[in-house]
């Protein structure tokens, strides 16, 4: 083989993704004119441009250029039982016939509500949101309502969404001192929001205690992503969070579970699976069925306070136009009674063997890379040490950004769907022929990009 430079295999992996998507590429000419970057979302933009899909079925997708891919995105998690599911249609179609929204309660809103009840051990009642970030809104809002205290805590790296307080120290401090020092994230979120939010390390209980012990007074909460979703799905250690439970309870300051994604691990969350019982848990994601949703929950004690009562000075006034919708309902009542023990030990399992498999095969070929994860999420991480919290993630991905993005262009080449940040999400409806196929693509996109690997990240295989 001629000498292949880094520059040529570049090139050569966005010249066939061209060739690949050419409807794709005109649509995003049209897009660019009435969308900033021609998208809606900084998570599913990627240069050159995003493939237009068209339709989905299973695990399947299907673009404007007729190319199939094996949707290992399924929409960042939220399509467990993946696309065109025929229970969760079925319910769907049905409601459409009888309106989306009537304006009320509904038996629907009853029954997806005592499910989710029944399911998180934590959960005696909740409330409805139409998104993961307002859900999360809400749970820290109960908090600071219950508590009349205003202060946060969050973990460095963990994703909640896009409001104020959730914009805070998702990447993390690259020279941190004893702790990270809290940053905003991107232009108009307001400075003042620093004045309510400190930031620890994830993993590090210690760290969490020193700042319980500083703010105990003004803390309401302690925000939660029990693991590390958004920066290469870093699982929590051995009883991490069972020492987040003990120190909130040692220093009077209420835990949050941000079970937006984790509610996926087991028929009742993390919460269940790991047998913490957080004091506020917000979730979303699967439990729409594919539409939009978020919902939050406690005791009976917290949530009695969203109850309408004008009379009730301590009452927290809820509301949405969207909250709760009948479509929605439907759909996550199919969604979430589809996911029984069996479903979700499968997809735990095929998580397992796409992990174990890769990460054999980057040790029989010297790749200093792994496949991390927990259940049926995981991630590509450029680095084999151990990686236990955001900042050891950075450090990996930094001199990766460019590598990574190559890696999930040819993924998409070679027909695998994924996350561009390197995200591998497993649905219900996959076998292990599909985990196969994607760990053979995997190989096939690093055997590829060797030359490229070799000239301008050495250090992988050094
Ligand atoms: C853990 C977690 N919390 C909150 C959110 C926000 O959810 P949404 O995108 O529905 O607003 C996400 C979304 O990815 C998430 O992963």
């Amino acid at each position: 083989m001629s000498a292949q430079t880094a520059e040529k295999v570049k090139n050569d992996i966005i010249i066939r993704y061209r060739q690949k998507t050419p409807k794709s590429g005109g649509y995003h000419l049209e897009a660019r004119k009435y969308l900033p970057g021609g998208e809606t979302r900084e998570s599913t933009a990627y240069d050159p441009y995003p493939a237009f899909l068209e339709s989905g079925r299973g695990f399947q997708l299907f673009d404007c250029d007729g190319n199939e891919y094996i949707d290992f995105l399924g929409n960042y998690t939220s399509l467990v039982h993946g696309h065109c599911d025929p229970d969760i249609s079925g319910a769907v179609r049905a409601q459409l016939e009888k309106g989306s929204m009537l304006g009320s309660v509904s038996t629907h809103l009853v029954e997806h509500a005592r499910l989710l009840c029944e399911r998180l051990p934590a959960v005696d009642m909740v409330r409805y949101t139409n998104s993961g970030t307002e859900a999360v809104m809400w749970a820290v809002r109960a908090a600071r309502a219950v508590t009349r205290k205003d202060m946060i805590l969050k973990l460095e790296g963990g994703y909640h969404g896009t409001f104020d307080a959730a914009k805070v120290s998702m990447v993390p401090d690259i020279d941190p001192g004893e702790l990270p020092t809290p940053h905003v994230e991107g232009l108009g979120i307001p400075r003042s929001v620093l004045q309510d939010v400190v930031v620890a390390p994830f993993n590090d209980a210690d760290k969490v205690e020193i700042l319980l012990k500083r703010h105990r007074d003004q803390l309401a909460g302690v925000l939660v992503e029990p693991f590390i979703g958004s920066l290469g799905v870093i699982p929590p250690n051995p009883g991490y969070l069972q020492a987040l439970r003990d120190l909130t309870r040692k220093y009077d300051v209420l835990l949050i579970f941000d079970e937006v994604q984790a509610f996926r691990l087991s028929t009742g969350g993390i919460q269940l699976r790991e047998n913490v019982l957080p004091d506020i848990t917000a979730t979303g994601k699967l439990i729409g069925g594919g539409y939009p949703v978020g919902a939050f929950g406690a005791s009976r004690e917290i949530m009695d306070r969203f109850e309408f009562d004008l009379t009730n000075p301590d009452a927290i006034n809820h509301s949405g136009t969207f909250n709760g919708n009948e479509v929605t309902m439907v759909a996550g009542i199919a969604s979430i009674r589809k996911l029984d023990q069996a479903k979700i030990d499968h997809i735990n399992a095929l998580g397992d063997r796409l992990r174990d498999s890769l990460n054999d095969w980057f040790r029989q070929e010297g790749l200093h890379c792994q496949m991390l994860g927990i259940g049926s999420l995981s991630n590509l991480i450029y680095a084999d040490t151990p990686v236990t919290n955001a900042l050891h993630f950075l450090h990996a991905y930094m001199p990766c950004i460019e590598l990574q993005a190559l890696i999930h262009l040819e993924l998409i080449n070679q027909g695998i769907y994924t996350a561009k940040r390197g995200e591998f999400v497993i649905s219900t409806p996959m076998g292990e022929t599909e985990i196969d196929r994607c760990v053979a693509t995997v190989k096939s996109a690093f055997e590829v990009l060797k030359p490229y690997i070799r000239e301008k990240t050495p250090h992988l295989t050094g």
